[in-house]
């Protein structure tokens, strides 16, 4: 679903008080000249990505699918100098044009792009005692995104932020197609988050540039 006018309140909301500038501009057309798919998150949502990070006080982020890293550049540069930023992307062309773009917004000393399932890639943070990081910003295959929520628990303390892109997805997450595999991931992932005593957790819905749809956003108890 998409509406002009949604589209429209973005665009201000992003001129007057969520501006791009250039490092934000050149990955956005870097990743659309290499002809990755056009799903970043919209400015605006960049921007909360970014005061949500400030707002915990992030040292420490990890994001699960990185596609150009326009997210990550919001991400990261809410952290400070010595803050630490690993996403996670499986296709390796995806990750090559996101570590252009990190290093041409000057982010390529904290940010690390790992390339490889993120099911992979989770249990070797693990084992090489990664974490506990500070925020989770889930936003990769949506199938996953249970899985996603209990790694995100593991590698994470008491107080940590986890939010999850594209929730709502047109609203078909209330009008559930057995076969379409993002919405029943995506339903197992609100029972899942219902019935673990330590998250604590709420979903909003959103319209703007990216359509209608939404996010959750959990704390860990404690
Ligand atoms: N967070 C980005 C958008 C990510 S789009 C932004 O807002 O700017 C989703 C990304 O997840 C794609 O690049 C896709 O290749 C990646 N992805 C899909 N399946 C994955 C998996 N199993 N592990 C890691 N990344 C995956
Ligand atoms: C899709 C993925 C996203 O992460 C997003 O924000 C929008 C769309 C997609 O796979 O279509
Ligand atoms: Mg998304």
């Amino acid at each position: 679903m998409t509406n002009p006018q949604w589209n429209a309140v973005d665009t201000y909301f992003t001129e007057t008080i969520a501006p791009a500038d250039e490092a934000l501009t050149a990955a956005l057309a870097g990743s659309a000249a290499a002809g990755l798919p056009e799903i970043a998150v919209a400015p605006n949502q960049g921007k909360l990505l970014h005061l949500l990070a400030r707002i915990q006080g992030a040292r420490s982020i990890l994001e699960i699918g990185t596609l150009g890293g326009y997210s990550t550049i919001w991400l990261a540069r809410a952290l400070p100098t010595d803050g630490r930023l690993i996403s996670l992307e499986y296709d390796p062309a995806h990750a090559e044009v996101a570590r252009t773009n990190i290093a041409r917004a000057g982010l390529d000393k904290i940010v690390e792009v790992r390339t490889g399932a993120a099911l992979d890639s989770l249990p070797q943070l693990e084992a090489e005692g990664a974490g506990p990081f500070d925020l989770f910003f889930i936003d990769a295959d949506k199938v996953n995104n249970p899985r996603y929520v209990e790694w995100a628990l593991k590698l994470s303390r008491p107080g940590s932020v986890i939010v999850v892109d594209n929730v709502v997805r047109g609203g078909r997450i209330t009008a559930p197609d057995p076969d379409d595999p993002a919405i029943t991931g995506t339903r197992e992932l609100f029972e899942l988050v219902a019935a673990e005593p330590r998250l604590d957790a709420t979903a909003v819905q959103t319209v703007g540039a990216k359509g209608y749809d939404g996010l959750l956003l959990a704390r860990v108890i404690g």
